[in-house]
Order: C-alpha cells, then structure tokens, then sequence
C-alpha cells in the first residue's frame, strides 16, 4: 500500500466520521454500502443504454454510407478511489445522494471516430433522440485545451427502465478521432511520469497536438474528395 491511499482513507473516515482500517475505504463501498452499489447498477445500465445508441448508429449509417463511421466505443465507470477523490477535492458531502448529485462523469462513454465531422454527425443523431437530454457540451475541438487537448464533450440525461421505476441517468460523452484519442493517450501516460513534466515537454505536446489536428483536417479533406469523386 502506498501512501496516498493510507491518506484517502483517513481522509474518507474523517468526512464519513467512522474509523475505517487502513486501505479499506474502497472496500467500504464497494463490499458494504447497498445504496451506492445500487447507484453503481444504475450508471452502469446508463452506459450500456449510450454504447446501444452509438452501436446502433454506427450498424445504421454503414448501410447507407457503406463504412462504418466509428473505430471503438469504450466505456468505463469511475472507480470508487476516483468518486471519493473528487467528493473531497470539491467540498461535496460524502453520501451516495451528493454523488449522484455533483459527479457528472461516473458513467462515460468514449466514441472514437474515423473523421472529425464524423464527431458532429453523431452527436447530432444523439442528441436528436427523443430520450436524450443534453446538459452540458464542451467543444474543445472548436476550441481546444491550451494544452493542445481536442474532444468534444457531451453530458447528457437518458433513462434508464428498470422492473418497476424509470430513472433519468447522467452520462458523459467524450467524442474523438483516432488522432485525437492517440495523443489524449500518450499525454495522459506522459503526464503521470513523474518528474518528467517541464515547459519543454508541454510546448512538445502541444506541437504534436497540432501536428495531429493536422492529420485529421488532410483526412477529411481526402474522405470529401473521395465522396465527391464517387
Ligand atoms: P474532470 O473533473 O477531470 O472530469 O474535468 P472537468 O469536469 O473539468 O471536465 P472536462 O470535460 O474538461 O474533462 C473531462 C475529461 O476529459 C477528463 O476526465 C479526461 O478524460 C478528458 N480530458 C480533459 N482534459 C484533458 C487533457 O488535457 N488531456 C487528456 N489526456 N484528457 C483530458
Ligand atoms: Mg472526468
């Protein structure tokens, strides 16, 4: 066990003002809490619901187009360690209620596309759903991060229809190219290397950042020819 997971758990049976033994805090919700297993179920259901809709999109489109406009869908929920960092980075109360309340992405789902304008097409088709409320959209391939991060970010509200109640879920949406998702990888691998950040590593990134964004607008130039050629 390392160090900070000895301090998030006193950090956590602090907030919860219960003693819990070292390292167990995940354990805590995971093995014990029903409410918040229960939350767990629900954002879990949510996240298959978004994956459907884009596989469905994705079978649809490849019909008429005749290729298929996305590469992946991945989705992923928000580890415990993850929900009670950010409850305690941003003040908000420990109780299953506030998480569901506060955290906007403990459900995401991430769509890799071939092109860029693949990413409004779909969002579009989405957000057109009848069962998709949006929330929330950050455009940061319109404009992107100063870092040189590009995606486009969706949180929406869908429901989800269990044996006896409906229940309006958040999901984040994050749509990207491959480019995009290549360099978000390799940024996020580079930027937990300890010690290794540095003005010079950050004016790297952004010029491979740009180098990619490139790569997609040559692309996108090239599917448009292709299209009107044929
Ligand atoms: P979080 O508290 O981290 O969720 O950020 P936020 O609420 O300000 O949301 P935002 O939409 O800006 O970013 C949410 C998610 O986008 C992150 O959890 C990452 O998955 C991704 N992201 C945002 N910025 C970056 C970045 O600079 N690099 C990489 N690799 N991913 C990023
Ligand atoms: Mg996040």
């Amino acid at each position: 066990m390392n160090g900070t997971e000895t301090d998030l758990t006193e950090e956590i049976g602090r907030a919860l003002g219960i003693s819990l033994p070292a390292g167990e805090a995940a354990e805590w919700l995971k093995e014990y809490a029903e409410p918040y297993r229960e939350l767990m179920t629900r954002y879990r259901c949510a996240m298959m619901e978004v994956e459907t809709k884009f596989r469905v999109l994705n079978e649809e489109l490849s019909l008429g187009d005749d290729r298929n406009p996305i590469e992946t869908v991945k989705v992923r929920l928000k580890k415990p360690e993850s929900i009670m960092k950010k409850l305690l980075r941003n003040g908000f109360p420990m109780t299953v209620e506030s998480i569901e309340q506060n955290i906007n992405d403990i459900a995401g789902v991430r769509v890799i596309c071939s092109f860029s304008s693949d990413i409004y097409m779909l969002a579009d088709s989405l957000l057109k759903q009848d069962d998709v409320l949006l929330l929330q959209k950050k455009d940061y391939i319109a404009e992107p991060k100063s870092n040189g991060y590009r995606s486009l970010h969706l949180i929406i509200a869908t429901p989800i229809f269990l044996h006896n109640s409906k229940r309006l879920m958040k999901v984040e949406v994050q749509l990207r190219t491959l480019a995009m998702d290549m360099w978000a990888s390799l940024e996020h691998k580079l930027r937990y290397k300890k010690n290794a950040e540095s003005a010079a590593m950050a004016e790297e990134l952004l010029a491979c950042a740009e180098i990619s964004a490139e790569i997609d607008r040559r692309m996108e130039k090239i599917r448009s020819d292709v299209a009107a050629a044929g």
